[in-house]
């Protein structure tokens, strides 16, 4: 037995959107080669957390080096929180499903936020456009499992987690989902396209097409994100702390106020200012471990599936405030990610006008969700 469903299928019939979602909690083996960062102490005070931040940030260095002093496996059962959304009108063909992993800061909600009853929700669209989807609580945040921030809550031990979801959904192991898909689509967000990449390279097989959202392969822009995020330990960062089902332990970072969220996610004047309130109070925190392998990606990808990047034009973290830069080796630093997959049978890059990082909570990014669903189409997935 590797794996098994908790407790009952929680029902959402929403009324405002035209969808059944389930909530589950999936357990599943993981076991990844990680690396042991013992050069550093897990940083355990808020002056710890700026620290850190100065010496990840400290020109001419590699902190990853710095703090990395080998490599150890590391292996548990853990448990993935996710929620499955199904149309209420069921296509009669073949389940396509989007496997939706989301970034720094966020957590499975990114996808179906709330706000605004639903309207800026990319599971409503996709939903509308033929797919189910599957959200999920990235391994150690969320409601997923937690766990130890320096050693083991690292992307190594994420990017397993995700593998283990996606074989485990493919061959119909997971109860209360009946339908096998018939084609996956992984679908990432920031560090979650970082891993939906990693994906890709070691288990090409789990994929049939690729679509990368706020993502680059020039890491020029890394500290902007590092420096601009003001990191402070999330146990002691009020916003997190009032929320009663948060408990993350120290060396779990979080940006430390509104105006760092908005500095790192957010295009000024083009989102509704409550959408940034909503996003700073239900904020999600980071590990240091995390941090120290978000750049850790393999060079390039032998998926042959297609693939789609899309970034806001106004993104910080992975275009420095402009992905229309050509980033010295391509007609965009968006367009660039294709040096990356040789192997792919159909490439496109968009820009996403008058948007930062965060795509999902500006006004205009049900017309992004549109550019991503139409791409799909063209290579097969989905419906008009
Ligand atoms: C399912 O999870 C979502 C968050 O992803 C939450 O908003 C909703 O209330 C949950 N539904 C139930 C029935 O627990
Ligand atoms: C900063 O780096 C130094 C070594 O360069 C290390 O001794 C120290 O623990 C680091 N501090 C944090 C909080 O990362
Ligand atoms: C920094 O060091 C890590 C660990 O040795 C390595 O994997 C990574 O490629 C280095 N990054 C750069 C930009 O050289
Ligand atoms: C998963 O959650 C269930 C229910 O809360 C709990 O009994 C079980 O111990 C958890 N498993 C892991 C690996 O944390
Ligand atoms: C959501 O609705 C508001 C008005 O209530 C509108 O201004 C905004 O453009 C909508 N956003 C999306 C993503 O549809
Ligand atoms: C986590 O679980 C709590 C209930 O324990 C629920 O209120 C919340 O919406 C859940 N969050 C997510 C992201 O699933
Ligand atoms: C489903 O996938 C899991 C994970 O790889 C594997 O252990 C299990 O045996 C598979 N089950 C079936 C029915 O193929
Ligand atoms: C939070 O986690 C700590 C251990 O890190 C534990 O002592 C405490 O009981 C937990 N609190 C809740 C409310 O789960
Ligand atoms: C990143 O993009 C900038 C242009 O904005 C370019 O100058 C730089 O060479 C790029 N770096 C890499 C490593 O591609
Ligand atoms: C909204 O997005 C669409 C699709 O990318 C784009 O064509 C349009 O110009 C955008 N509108 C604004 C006001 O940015």
């Amino acid at each position: 037995m590797v794996s098994s469903t908790i407790g009952l299928w929680l029902l959402t019939a929403g009324i405002v959107s035209a969808k059944t979602c389930y909530n589950t909690t999936i357990e599943v083996p993981v076991s990844s080669r990680n690396a042991v960062f013992n050069g550093i102490k897990t940083p355990v005070t808020n002056q710890d957390a700026t620290a850190f931040a100065l010496n990840a940030t400290r020109q001419g260095g590699n902190f990853t080096e710095t703090a990395l002093t080998g490599y150890a496996t590391v292996s548990g059962h853990y448990n993935i929180s996710a929620q499955y959304c199904v149309p209420n009108k069921p296509t009669s063909d073949g389940v396509n499903l989007q496997i939706l992993t989301h970034g720094v800061g966020f957590d499975k909600t990114y996808w179906d936020l709330p706000f605004n009853n639903y309207n800026y929700s990319y599971v409503d669209y996709a939903l509308s456009r033929g797919y189910h989807t599957l959200s999920y609580d990235r391994l150690g945040l969320g409601n997923s499992s937690h766990g130890e921030p320096k050693n083991e809550i690292q992307s190594f031990l994420e990017v397993e987690a995700l593998a283990q979801i996606t074989r485990l959904i493919r061959n119909g192991s997971v109860p209360g989902i009946n339908q096998k898909p018939s084609k996956v689509i992984h679908v990432g967000h920031s560090f979650g396209s970082a891993q939906t990449y990693a994906l890709s390279a070691k288990y090409p097989d789990l994929s049939d097409a690729l679509v990368l959202t706020g993502f680059s392969l020039n890491a020029s822009y890394n500290s902007l994100f590092l420096a601009g995020a003001n990191f402070q330990q999330a146990r002691l960062n009020r916003a997190v702390v009032d929320r009663k089902t948060s408990n993350y332990s120290l060396g779990y970072l979080t940006n430390a106020n509104s105006g760092n969220n908005e500095y790192l996610f957010f295009y000024p004047e083009h989102f509704d200012p409550k959408i940034l309130a909503f996003a700073e109070q239900t904020k999600q925190p980071v590990t240091v471990g995390e941090l120290l392998t978000i750049a850790s990606v393999p060079s390039g990808s032998e998926f042959t599936g297609p693939v789609f990047v899309i970034d806001g034009a106004n993104d910080l973290p992975f275009c420095g405030g402009d992905c229309t830069a050509t980033g010295g080796t391509a007609t965009s630093i968006a367009a660039g990610v294709k040096l990356a997959f040789p192997s792919t049978k159909a490439f496109s890059a968009y820009i996403q006008p008058n948007t930062g990082h965060g795509l999902n909570l500006h006004y205009n990014a049900t017309a992004g969700y549109k550019q991503i669903a139409d791409f799909l189409q063209q290579h097969g997935f989905g419906k008009k």
